[in-house]
């Protein structure tokens, strides 16, 4: 049997022990199917336009929101998210950015095809900059591991870019001030599935608060993109008998995607 590379066998490890935790025993092995296309000039005009027939939640009219279109047409996905990298800047707009240490962007691929949406940064993520870089990050790439992929290949984000003080939940006028921002970043990636991880992000994209249990196990729709809403990493550390549930909101995503769900 030839051996593995030590970084291969351990992401092996890692993506076995997830699924031994869900109750899976038995694996196939996955094709992996032509590559994304990627779309070769960008088209600036559409950033903002919602897809036809893509219901938009209404949301406050922000006060600061600095011009959506930008004056020097990005020719690719990476320029555009820089452009909105730059209009943030060293925000200052909402009380969040008394306590933060570092603004948290986004992580991964520009191109992705699947985009995750956390609530906000915790200590780990405000300390390095990076979203998901704590436990519920660990746990987070698992998941994605488990859906055949590599977290360089999707694209993660939260509802707000600063970290709340204590973790709490980010206010009403913290989210709507910042969530423009991560919606300018769906238009600029146009992903074909979002993943909703929890509460926070479910009402912020969705537009409505309702509980979590009624919002999962279907496909909503978000500006052009299927939206799928799962438990947050961080409740499935706490909880880890939601998996299961999460598990299957993750099998949508990957039948959405054209991965290949385990079919038992
Ligand atoms: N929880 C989140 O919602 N986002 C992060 O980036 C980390 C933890």
């Amino acid at each position: 049997m030839p051996s593995l590379d030590p970084a291969i066998r351990d992401a092996l490890e890692a993506r076995l022990r997830f699924y031994r935790e869900l109750g899976v025993t038995d694996f196939y092995r996955r094709v992996v199917g032509p590559s994304q296309t990627i779309i070769a000039a960008f088209e600036t005009d559409t950033l903002n336009a919602p897809q036809e027939g893509t219901p938009i939640p209404p949301r406050k009219p922000m006060q600061s929101l600095p011009p959506v279109a930008p004056e020097v047409a990005p020719t690719d996905r990476a320029s555009a998210l820089q452009l909105i990298r730059e209009d943030i800047g060293d925000c200052t707009r909402c009380a969040l950015h008394k306590g933060r240490n570092k603004i948290v962007f986004a992580d991964g691929d520009p191109n992705a095809r699947l985009l995750f949406v956390g609530e906000g940064p915790g200590a780990d993520e405000d300390a390095q900059g990076l979203p998901f870089v704590g436990r519920a990050g660990q746990l987070l790439n698992n998941m994605i591991a488990a859906m055949g992929l590599k977290r360089e290949e999707v694209y993660i984000a939260n509802v707000v870019k600063c970290r709340p003080p204590q973790n709490r939940t980010p206010e009403p006028e913290e989210a709507n001030t910042c969530s423009p921002f991560l919606f300018r970043q769906i238009d600029v990636v146009r992903p074909e599935v979002i993943v909703a991880l929890g509460a926070t992000a479910a009402t912020y994209l969705l537009g409505q608060r309702q509980p979590l249990a009624g919002l999962r196990g279907r496909i909503h729709s978000f500006r052009g993109s299927k939206l799928i809403v799962t438990y947050h990493p961080a409740f499935l550390l706490r909880d880890p008998r939601q998996k299961k549930e999460a598990w299957a909101d993750l099998q949508i995503a990957m039948r959405e995607l054209g991965l290949k769900a385990k079919s038992s």
